[in-house]
């Protein structure tokens, strides 16, 4: 199967605010895969838009080929979780998992249920009332309700957000074994960095709605996209020479550029009386690449 996943050129305006802006990527079949930004950058948008919850201002998402949105059976086949979901207080965890599931038109499979809450290490709660319940173990009853229809796509938005390191170690190997055991292609969506990492195949960053880099894990880790970081003055005239491959780092910017370019790049900062005091190739890390990409406030 081609995609799993597409987003082709897509926008979501909010009045003046562009959620997404032109955006596409497209998410392969298999493994785990992270749309990985900052708080604000687009992931929970861009996945209510592939799970046909809002419609684009422009462009189109497709999902296991077919439109978002359009495509019931698609929608048949994946399972989902968008931000820290709400059950009725009253019930407990098994009570809103077999109503979820009657719901959904499935049989009421107590076996299955039963299973479901074991591999979210819900069994010894199951019984009681989700009003009790922390983020956390709301958190883990979603995934389990995500689970229900045994999907081939599992889409999760910030599936570890409110747990402590114990739930979320329990929730990446769970999604691992989703992947690796069950042949699921998880896709999710963080702002955490070391939990991408941890658990992903592959990632996508996103800022301010837009793609700023697509890779697998290792290929981002190993260095295949360093930056130059150029120090010099004025920081406006380096900023303005880069355009949209500048984005500023303290008093230094970093430039998205690759080695080929940089002869010419600090040809074109002479030209412009740039007094270049430093330039030379950082990342290679995931860490700083992320912050590299998204830490620091635009200039530009
Ligand atoms: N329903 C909405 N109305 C207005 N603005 C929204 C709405 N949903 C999201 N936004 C804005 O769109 C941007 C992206 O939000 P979101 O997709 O939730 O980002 P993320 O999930 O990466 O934190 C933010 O600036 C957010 O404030
Ligand atoms: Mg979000």
């Amino acid at each position: 199967m081609s995609a799993v996943l597409e987003a082709d050129n897509l926008t979501k305006a909010y009045g003046a605010v562009k959620a997404l802006d032109g955006l596409s990527l497209s998410v392969p079949p298999g493994g785990v895969y992270g749309v990985l930004g900052p708080n604000g950058a687009g992931k929970s948008t861009l996945f209510r838009i592939w799970l046909g919850l809002i419609r684009p201002t422009e462009g189109e998402g497709r999902i296991m080929g077919g439109v978002a949105g359009k495509d019931a059976k698609a929608a048949r086949r994946t399972g989902s979780m968008i931000e820290t979901p709400r059950f009725p207080p009253f019930l407990t965890a098994r009570q809103t998992l077999v109503m979820l599931s009657r719901a959904s038109g499935l049989k009421n499979n107590a076996a299955r249920i039963d299973t479901l809450l074991d591999r979210v290490n819900l069994t010894e709660a199951a019984d009681r009332k989700v009003k009790g319940f922390s983020v956390g173990m709301a958190q883990r009853l979603g995934i389990a309700a995500a689970l229900l229809n045994e999907p081939e796509l599992l889409i999760l938005d910030e599936p570890t957000s409110g747990m402590d390191p114990a739930g979320i170690n329990e929730i990446r190997n769970l999604i691992r074994s989703l992947a690796d055991d069950d042949g699921v292609t998880v896709v999710l969506a963080s702002h955490q960095l070391a939990e991408v990492q941890r658990v992903c195949n592959r990632v996508a960053i996103l800022d301010h709605g837009k793609l700023v880099s697509e890779d697998t894990i290792d290929e981002m880790v190993s260095g295949s996209t360093q930056h130059l970081r150029i120090s010099g003055s004025p920081v406006t005239a380096i900023m303005k020479v880069l355009g949209k491959k500048g984005t500023r780092d303290g008093e230094a910017v970093l430039a998205r550029i690759d080695r080929k370019e940089a002869p010419d790049l600090i040809r074109r900062l002479v030209a412009e009386k740039v007094n270049i005091t430093e330039a030379r190739w950082v990342g290679g890390d995931l860490e700083k690449v992320f912050l590299q990409q998204t830490g620091e406030p635009r200039a530009n």
